[in-house]
């Protein structure tokens, strides 16, 4: 699908990188295809050796033949990259922007008029190929290049897209910092495996493993996760018991409370 499109990324940062060697190692593009930039000589030099493509610090030449602009920078960098590239972009380029916390809007007004636009939100797991994209499209973006986009940041995991633009503060809430929580209950899961006299190590991968499992049950089987938690409750056996452990701390409402806040939070970065 990416046979003939030549790509820019503007940023190799942590996710730009991803991106990049996600898309070779799925042989979605050749190193020969893609173009990377940073804003230092330095991390241009490291991210072309992680990465295996051309990395410049002049984001101009890296977008002046591309067929698709993946903006990577950091949000508070996005708009000055923008008026620097501004020149040298024009609508027939698909633009995806990765930055939290800004609107298609704002992006699509530093573009040519009847730009296809494109903003995703992916997370970190991606760095394992176990990422969460979420996307939302301009108003000029045509299925071919909701297909592109798909195949780029399937190559790294789950791609879905939304049509409301609004829910992305949610979308950054639960799958954006989802990964933080679900650290902290593994971290959590494992001391208690510890308190019962597992070794840590063993105690931390029998934690990750089995939200790993449950993950992939919930994801492969379709089923409410509520079906698949009384498959494993035996009467008066042992999950239940932990169960009302875990009804009395409350985690149920503590993580419906973490994702709220996060939004919220999220909400007002928007607006900044
Ligand atoms: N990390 C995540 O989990 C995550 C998840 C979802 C979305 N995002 C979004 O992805 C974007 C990148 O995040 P990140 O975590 O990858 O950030 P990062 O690791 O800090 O990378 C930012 C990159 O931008 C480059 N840059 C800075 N100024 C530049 C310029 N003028 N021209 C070209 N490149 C420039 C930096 O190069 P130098 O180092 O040389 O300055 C660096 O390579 C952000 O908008 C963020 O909101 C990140």
């Amino acid at each position: 699908m990416l046979a003939n499109q030549k790509v820019a990324v503007i940023g190799m940062g942590k996710m730009g990188t991803t991106i990049v060697k996600a898309m070779i190692q799925n042989g979605l593009v050749a190193p020969s295809q893609i173009v990377g930039s940073t804003g230092h000589e330095q991390t241009a030099e490291r991210a072309a050796k992680e990465a295996g493509i051309r990395v410049v610090t002049d984001s101009q030449s890296a977008v002046r033949d591309a067929n698709i602009v993946i903006l990577a920078v950091k949000p508070q960098t996005m708009m000055s990259v923008l008026d620097t590239i501004g020149p040298y972009l024009n609508s027939e380029q698909l633009f995806i922007s990765l930055a939290a916390a800004m609107s298609l809007a704002k992006i699509e007004a530093k573009l040519p008029a009847g730009s296809p636009t494109i903003r995703a939100m992916p997370n970190l797991p991606a760095l394992v190929k176990e990422g969460m994209t979420v996307m939302c499209t301009g108003q000029y973006a045509m299925k071919s290049h909701i297909e592109m986009a798909t195949a780029i940041f399937g190559s790294f995991g789950l791609v879905r897209v939304i049509d409301n633009e609004d829910l992305m503060d949610a979308v950054t809430a639960l799958a954006g910092s989802g990964p933080a929580y679900g650290y902290i209950i593994i971290e959590s899961l494992a001391e208690g495996g510890v308190k019962a006299g597992l070794p840590r190590s063993l105690a931390t991968t029998l934690a990750a493993q089995a939200m790993r499992g449950a993950a992939a049950m919930v994801l492969e089987t379709g089923e409410h996760p509520a079906k698949l938690k009384d498959m494993v409750t035996t009467p008066a056996g042992t999950t239940v018991d932990g169960i009302m452990a875990l009804e009395e701390g409350s985690l149920r409402v503590a993580l419906i409370k973490a994702v709220d806040a996060a939004t919220a939070k999220s909400k007002e970065l928007s607006k900044g």
